[in-house]
């Protein structure tokens, strides 16, 4: 038998090396730089007395108060561990082997690994040069596709397709063609880009919009996702729902943070505020970044790799094949030391 004191100090070593909530240097995930806001917190210390308990058989309780939130009615609403959990629910609930995906390349890393686990082709359109989609050549590749991944904003680039551009793409498309409109971002978008999610999945009910508390309200570590869709689409999704997936704490945490929402829309807007001051920053030593709407940044490739310039000052940021790399916005520690390395290697 293992030894108490062994035990404990496993914990301690496993609990010490978990990620610290601040740090200004872990830039590659899109994480919130921010703890957990103080009512967060409590809302989850007390469910931690009950944690020998079940939560509900099917998520019935979170979904009612997410499909209010946002205005559907509760059979509109799947959960799911993070937004990839409900997105690999999609292409369970949807696909066969063998059918196609079209995804935008380069996209979040997420959609190629879901692709590949749920057996699908990926049929993969570049972006342009600026980081757009190109919502022509992928209508045309969706024609014979099962599901079309569409991210608004698009990761890595954060780049918004106006709103009636993706109105001409959806009236493109077959109407059995399943869109995954993935909002991940959607909380650091202006309220005037904002496409009406409610409505458009009435008129569109082959669309299915993907939404996070990782992002905006800085929840990465407790899983929570959700889709919603039109009824019949969504009924076929919920039937994928697995039981007992989504803990007493999604719902604390979830209950907590809509009841903190001015608080949190603080914090979203301290995140633009950042990120519109990088950029600018940027700018002005005439480093170019792609029109971000959401809490990273992208930089093309450049002359010196990306990955020297932050990799030699310990910055971690998000790097690709191609050369560019995006970077998460933090706080203004995190700005600077992504722009004292980006100046240095200019020098
Ligand atoms: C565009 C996009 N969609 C979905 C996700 C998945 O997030 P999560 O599973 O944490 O909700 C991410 C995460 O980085 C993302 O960038």
């Amino acid at each position: 038998m293992t030894e108490p004191a062994l035990r404990t100090s496993v914990t301690a070593d496993i609990v010490a090396a978990l990620p610290q909530a601040v740090d200004s240097f872990a830039l590659s995930l899109n994480e919130s730089p921010f703890a957990p806001l103080p009512a967060v917190r409590s809302a989850l210390v007390s469910c931690l007395g009950a944690a020998n308990r079940y939560p509900e058989f099917l998520p019935g309780q979170l979904r009612r108060m997410i499909a209010d939130r946002i205005g559907v009615q509760d059979d509109q609403v799947v959960l799911g561990a993070g937004a990839s959990g409900v997105a690999m629910q999609v292409l369970h609930a949807v696909t066969r082997p063998g059918d196609r995906i079209v995804l935008s390349t380069p996209t979040f890393d997420g959609y190629p690994i879901f692709a590949q686990m749920a057996r699908l082709k990926p049929v993969t359109v570049p972006l342009d040069q600026y980081g757009y989609q190109d919502l022509a050549t992928m209508a045309e590749a969706a024609a014979d596709a099962k599901v079309v991944v569409l991210c608004r904003p698009h990761n890595p680039t954060g780049t918004l397709e106006p709103s009636s551009s993706v109105e001409w793409f959806l009236s493109q498309l077959p109407t059995d063609t399943i869109v995954l409109l993935d909002e991940a971002y959607i909380e650091f978008v202006a309220s005037r880009h904002r496409i009406d999610g409610p409505d458009l999945i009435r008129r569109f009910p082959n669309v299915v919009v993907l939404r996070t508390f990782s992002k905006a309200y800085g929840l990465a570590g407790l899983r929570i996702g959700y889709g919603f869709a039109a009824p019949e689409l969504a009924a076929k999704l919920y039937a994928m729902q697995l039981p007992f997936g989504m803990s007493n704490f999604s719902l604390a945490a979830v209950a907590a943070s809509y009841d903190a929402e001015t608080q949190l829309a603080h914090r979203i807007r301290r995140i633009v505020a950042e990120r519109n001051h990088l950029r600018l920053r940027l700018m002005a030593i005439g480093v170019y970044s792609t029109d971000s709407h959401a809490n990273f940044v992208y930089l093309p490739k450049s002359r010196r790799p990306w990955r020297e310039v932050f990799g030699e000052v310990g910055l971690q940021v998000r790097c690709y094949p191609d050369g560019g790399a995006r970077i998460t916005v933090g706080e203004l520690p995190s700005t600077l030391a992504v722009l004292s390395a980006v100046e240095k290697s200019l020098a």
